[in-house]
């Protein structure tokens, strides 16, 4: 009797803490998914819409490429000042690095890439690149609006956060690695996680789509030289024909993935030039060529620079050639890029909560590398693609880095609104990442 009295009053108790618990979670979950959708409203107004399209086309008219995004820079600086927002400028040369919020603990990572493509744009509208050979092909003048968007929002609701908010403009994405020296920088010291959105013609409007654990390929470039003796066509025997060295290298280079890489594992070797030769009856005295090589892992990279240089090299001295590799430092290599599990369950959440269920898609893995890599190896990162094709826009599914890349800019509302969510309710203790941990 007794014990049941005791342990009736501790069921009524639990119970009551429990529904209070529950009520409790119900109320701020609901507060800030209240919050998440007022932000994508707000972002949908008339006025928040033209100046993200102002932001993007502006940009999309002055591209500027790794390193040299000087008018991009202050483009974000002078529109960071007229939010209020404090800044830095010149890290990593071009970058800048804005913080909204409490300036206390945890500090939260939002980021964009600033950088054009040496590509001439072929696409006729009215706000075309400017500048000759230079375009916004990856859409990082999206990226850059977007961001400013967030900040915009963000800025609005500051008696939401519990947090810092780390707004990440970053130069030179395109195969120099600009993440790395931000971090090398030291400017991200203080954040434990960081939230990246890119643009996607293979996803429709209004919906995103990622994944846990590896989402991208890491990357490194080589480029060879073989050096032969040149010579007339039709004395052969008098040559060291560094044409036919290198025909035999390529080729001996696609065993590497065939049959030196376990099937399970993804990993890609691809030649992307070559350069030698002038007349159709002269062997020349060398040949240059080069490509790219992608992995998933850290031993694959190292395993496949060292298989490289040992292909070429022996392969050369087969023809009685020599061969020089290099691995193009000024061209980092890029780590594989990895979504923390439990900030891509969060983005993903918060995805469902602004776009709905069914437009947050599982999307499997690319042997394309990104250098928001860097930042997943340093903190808990979550890098997510964001639709922009449109079916009534054909050239809106066009590829990246084609010279015809068209983004349906309905996105930018929607990227300004996802990357100020995702940072708002991070730092909401009872929101959606914690709820089920
Ligand atoms: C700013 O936040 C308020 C709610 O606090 C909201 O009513 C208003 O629409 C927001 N404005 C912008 C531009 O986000
Ligand atoms: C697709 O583009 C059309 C034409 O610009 C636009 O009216 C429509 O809203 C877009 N669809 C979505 C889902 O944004
Ligand atoms: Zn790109
Ligand atoms: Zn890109």
């Amino acid at each position: 009797m007794g014990s049941f009295c005791v342990n009736f009053i501790s069921a009524l108790l639990f119970s009551t803490f429990f529904r209070n618990s529950i009520a409790l979670h119900t109320n701020l979950v609901t507060e800030t998914e209240h919050v998440i959708h007022q932000m994508l409203e707000s972002a949908r107004q008339p006025e928040f819409f033209d100046w993200l399209k102002s932001i993007r086309r502006t940009i999309h008219e002055h591209p500027e490429l790794a390193f040299e995004e000087y008018e991009t820079s202050k483009l974000i600086s002078n529109e960071l000042e007229s939010l209020g927002i404090k800044y830095m400028c010149g890290v990593a040369k071009t970058g800048l690095v804005g913080t909204i919020g409490s300036g206390s603990q945890p500090w939260f990572g939002l980021r964009a890439d600033m950088d054009a493509l040496p590509i001439q744009e072929f696409v006729d509208w009215e706000h075309k690149s400017k500048i000759n050979g230079k375009m916004h092909a990856c859409g990082h003048d999206v990226h850059v609006a977007m961001l400013l968007g967030a900040a915009r929002l963000l800025q609005n609701r500051t008696d939401m956060l519990k947090g810092t908010v780390k707004l990440v403009f970053q130069p030179a994405e395109e195969g120099y690695g600009g993440a790395s020296y931000m971090l090398e920088e030291g400017v991200l010291d203080e954040c434990q996680a960081i939230f990246g959105l890119h643009v996607s013609p293979q996803l429709p409007i209004g919906t995103i789509g990622s994944r846990p654990g590896p989402i991208l390929a890491g990357s490194g470039r080589f480029k060879a030289t073989i050096q032969g003796k040149g010579g007339h066509g039709t004395a052969p025997h008098k040559t060291k024909d560094p044409i036919l060295a290198a025909s035999m290298t390529i080729l001996a280079l696609q065993q590497l993935v065939s049959r030196e890489t376990d099937p399970l594992e993804p990993r890609v070797v691809s030649v992307g030039f070559v350069n030698s030769g002038q007349a159709g009856n002269v062997i020349p005295t060398s040949i240059e060529f080069g490509g790219t090589f992608r992995f998933m892992t850290l031993e694959g990279y190292s395993y496949l620079q060292r298989r490289i240089k040992e292909v070429i090299e022996s392969q050369a001295a087969v023809y009685l050639c020599s061969a020089t590799v290099s691995f193009m430092e000024e061209m980092r290599p890029y780590p594989p890029t990895l979504n923390d599990p439990k900030l891509y369950e969060h983005a993903r959440k918060v995805g469902q909560v602004l776009l709905g269920e069914h437009n947050v898609v599982h999307v499997l893995i690319e042997m394309a590398a990104e250098d928001f890599s860097f930042y997943s190896q340093k903190m808990a990162a979550a890098f997510f693609s964001i639709g922009t094709q449109n079916e009534t826009i054909t050239s809106s599914s066009i590829d990246l880095h084609s010279p015809y890349f068209t983004v349906d800019e309905e996105v930018l509302p929607l990227g300004a609104a996802l990357h100020a969510a995702v940072a708002i309710s991070y730092f909401d203790p009872h929101a959606l990442m914690q709820q089920e941990a």
